[in-house]
């Protein structure tokens, strides 16, 4: 299995350009750590009430909920040839662990892309964000507009807003990622897996580009 990581801000676009890879590189799984969490606070399951809480405060939660999650899932979907991993590790312990299960199945982190936009961006982009609660598919009120106003183009769900996109909550998302994901950059910089990709132009050429690493 070849694992990638999709980093960068809250609203950087890892969801959307992780979501649109398959298209060029079939055989690519897309695995959200936040959609993983969402599903499980829907399911009410022991993992899903604990973490609801930091969700809607825009912390993070703890690092080996997540990472157990995770693990679990890779060790469950082994014949997954590209997975690409959107919203983890974004600790460095988280990134210890994710390290430490896979080498316990012989695998590594291949590469991680960065996606770099600056703040301001991230304030507009998550403000105009429209999600479907259905499938999952994401839009922008202004910059991806579904055909219909509200409406999913795929399956044609009612879109909604996701709770912790409001301007307070956004702030804390941005302020933990500064403190905490940040230091990643650095460490997989040293490991010389490190590719980074300007996010903030136009959608399809961000694509291009993020393929081309891939590559
Ligand atoms: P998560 O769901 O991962 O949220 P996030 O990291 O804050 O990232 P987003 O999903 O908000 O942004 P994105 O980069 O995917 O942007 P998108 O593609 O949608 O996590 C939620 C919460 O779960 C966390 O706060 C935390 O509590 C918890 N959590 C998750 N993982 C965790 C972990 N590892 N450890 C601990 N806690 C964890 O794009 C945004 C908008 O911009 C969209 O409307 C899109 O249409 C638009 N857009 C994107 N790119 C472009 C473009 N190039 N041009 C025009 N519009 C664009």
């Amino acid at each position: 299995m070849k694992i990638v990581i999709m980093l960068g801000a809250p609203g950087a676009g890892k969801g959307t350009i992780a979501s649109r890879i398959n298209e060029k590189l079939p055989g690519t799984v897309h695995l959200s750590s936040g959609d993983l969490l969402r599903g499980a606070v829907k399911a009410g399951t022991v993992a899903g009430l604990e973490a609801k809480g930091y969700m809607d405060a825009g912390k993070l939660v703890p690092d080996t909920l997540i990472a157990s999650m995770i693990e679990e899932y890779i060790g469950a979907n082994g014949a997954i040839k590209l997975l690409i991993l959107d919203g983890f590790p974004r600790t460095v312990p988280q990134a210890e662990m994710l390290d430490q299960a896979l080498a316990k199945r012989g695998e590594k982190v291949d590469s991680v892309i960065k996606l770099n936009v600056p703040d301001a961006l991230v304030l507009e982009r998550l403000g105009g964000r429209r999600m479907c609660p259905a499938c999952g598919a994401g839009y922008h009120v202004l910059t991806l507009p579904p055909q219909v106003e509200g409406v999913c183009d795929a399956c044609q769900a009612s879109l909604i807003t996701r709770s912790d996109d409001n301007p307070e909550t956004i702030a804390n998302r941005l302020s933990v990622y500064h403190q905490q994901t940040v230091p990643l950059v650095d460490l997989y910089d040293e490991k010389g897996i490190l590719c980074s990709i300007n996010a903030a132009g136009e959608l399809s050429l961000i694509v291009e580009d993020t393929v081309k690493a891939l590559a």
